[in-house]
């Protein structure tokens, strides 16, 4: 699985998003260190605060499914039935969420497109994170 392919796949999870309000599709792909991808998608919801990002619907999936060790995750977004036209950045509580189960250099593929993306690290999305080591 190299980072074109999982950036495919995340912008195929985009194609499920369920976001009727904001009209803004996004889809995550994270790949574990076990070699298998989950996806996910933005689910809107009618009371707004609780819709779902992408990326943590492909971690619940992965938790829900026992996985929890991740070595990469690319993510895409952008208006719906539009290929996106900006790369795509995670929202803070996302980078909360990797922060529980990832390191600090775990990479994440911020994409416009599978040849157009951004590499960026956990902690340069989240420096000085609180992490479950702030608790040890
Ligand atoms: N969204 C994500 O799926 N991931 C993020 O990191 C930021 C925002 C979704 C939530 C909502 O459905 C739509 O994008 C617009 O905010």
């Amino acid at each position: 699985m190299d980072k074109r392919e999982l950036i495919e796949l995340a912008l195929a999870a985009r194609d499920n998003s369920y976001c009727p309000y904001s009209g803004y599709s996004v889809g995550a792909a994270l790949l574990t260190a076990d070699g298998r991808v989950f996806t996910g998608c933005n689910v809107e919801n009618a009371g707004y605060s609780p819709t779902l990002c992408a990326e943590r619907s492909a971690m619940a999936a992965a938790v829900s499914a026992g996985v929890r060790k991740f070595t990469m995750l690319a993510v895409a977004g952008g208006p719906t039935g539009k290929e996106p036209e900006t790369y795509f950045w995670p929202c803070g509580v996302c980078r909360q969420w990797l922060a529980e189960f990832c390191p600090p250099d775990f990479p994440v593929l911020c994409a416009k497109s599978a040849a157009d993306y951004r590499e960026t690290t956990l902690a340069e999305l989240l420096p000085h994170a609180f992490s479950p080591s702030t608790l040890t």
